[in-house]
């Protein structure tokens, strides 16, 4: 069986879905690896590297032409899935849930497609594979670094002849698997870390990485399900956001990484807690997307600075900025998650495995994944706000 590795063409996308050291698993598995020219550019992986760990380099046109599987990190563009053929299978985080037109087209063409933001996180086997925690996780640190950077001051507390600096103090809200490394980067870097979540187990994960955990007044339990924190009433939000306003005033670092699945990130610095915030100090967004932020003033993709002197980054695509280091664990998941489905050298997809269940979205011309069959479905009355119930 023929795997091909995409050349990524998503704008600013510069990782890999495979690298040089992870072929020997994939070729000793009986599978040939076919690398389309200049894959690995972007995260400074030559078409020579890739010869040399055994795979064949080739075309645009041979690595659709000629891959039984095609290895990518982002979903393929529309052109890309119009020359993809019947039988075809693609896996990559395909998003289908965020732009289920694309899951669409690719049944449409005879594409198996095969998603790795839809692997089952709590499943112990399918950690391996849990390419949304292996990026989350570069997020997180290269949000501390790019604060670390915007700040003018010092993290770390210093002693010197020229006098002391005071460490920062950084507050990391969401302490999921983005919020845990920012914590413990931000740490590594000598700051007096503080960090807030709306699920009670986190204290103690953040605790452990020498972080304080915030405990507001108002105790919100807001575990939801899969592990994952539920939508907070009004009632609860205007309690939090009271509470938060007060701690953010004194923090010279925020960073957000608050999400809740299927929802817009919820708002947790809002305009008001900005203006209390000293000049010079800087939020980083991780949440911000065109759907909106955790901070009420970020802008998707942009840095701004307050007239109180606040910057706000809102970075796009964090793990493209740090790409050989993301590829190398986006290349561990993604092999661990095809090799799963090969036997004997052939994709073999076994529907009574949970991954496999849950990860294919199109099988023999049709979507097959239930959530986005759901989105696919065309809009009756009944389910357009407003309309007839
Ligand atoms: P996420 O990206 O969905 O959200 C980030 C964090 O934001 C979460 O910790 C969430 O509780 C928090 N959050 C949401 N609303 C908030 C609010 N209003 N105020 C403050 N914080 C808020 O989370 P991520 O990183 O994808 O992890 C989701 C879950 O999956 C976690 O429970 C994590 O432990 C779990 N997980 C489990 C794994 C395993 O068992 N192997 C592997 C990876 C994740």
């Amino acid at each position: 069986m023929k795997v091909g590795v995409a050349k990524e063409t998503a704008p600013g996308e510069r990782r890999v879905a495979l690298v040089p050291e992870g072929l020997g698993k994939l070729t000793a598995a009986g599978l040939e690896i076919l690398v389309e020219r200049g894959a690995g550019d972007g995260a400074a992986i030559p078409d020579s590297a890739y010869a040399e760990a055994g795979a064949t380099v080739v075309s645009t046109v041979d690595l659709y032409r000629q891959s039984d599987v095609i290895l990518r990190v982002q979903k393929p563009s529309d052109s890309e899935v119009k020359v993809m053929r019947k039988g075809q299978a693609v896996l990559g985080l395909l998003q289908p849930l965020i732009d289920p037109k694309t899951a669409a087209a690719l049944a449409e063409q005879g594409v198996t497609a095969i998603s790795l933001d839809a692997i089952p996180r709590t499943l112990s086997r399918a950690q391996s594979m849990d390419a949304l925690s292996s990026q989350a996780n570069v997020g997180g640190y290269k949000a501390v670094l790019i604060a670390a950077n915007e700040y003018g001051r010092y993290f770390p507390l210093l002693t010197t002849a020229a006098g002391t600096a005071k460490p920062a103090n950084v507050l990391i809200l969401g302490i999921g698997v983005a919020g845990l490394q920012a914590i413990g980067t931000a740490r590594r870097l000598g700051a007096v870390v503080k960090a807030y979540d709306v699920r009670p187990e986190t204290r103690e994960q953040a605790e452990s990485l020498g972080a304080q955990f915030v405990k507001l007044k108002t105790t919100i339990d807001a575990t939801g399900a899969g592990g994952y924190a539920r939508e907070l009433t009004p009632e609860e939000r205007a309690a939090q956001q009271a509470e938060l306003n007060e701690v953010i005033g004194g923090m010279d670092i925020v960073i957000t990484t608050a999400q809740v699945p299927g929802r817009k990130p919820p708002v947790l610095v809002t305009a008001e807690a900005v203006a209390q915030m000293k000049p010079g100090s800087i939020i980083v967004d991780m949440a911000a997307s065109a759907l909106g932020g955790n901070c009420e003033l970020s802008r998707a993709g942009k840095t701004i600075t307050t007239d109180n002197g606040v910057t706000i980054v809102s970075p796009d695509n964090l793990p493209a900025t740090m790409p050989a280091g993301a590829s190398a664990f986006y290349a561990r998941n993604i092999s661990s998650l095809l090799l799963g489905m090969v036997k004997n050298g052939q994709l073999d997809l076994d529907f009574d495995d949970e991954v496999t269940k849950a990860t294919v979205i199109s099988k023999d011309g049709e979507v097959i994944a239930e959530p986005v069959k759901k989105l696919l479905e065309p809009a009756t009355a009944a389910s357009i706000p407003g309309g007839a119930a």
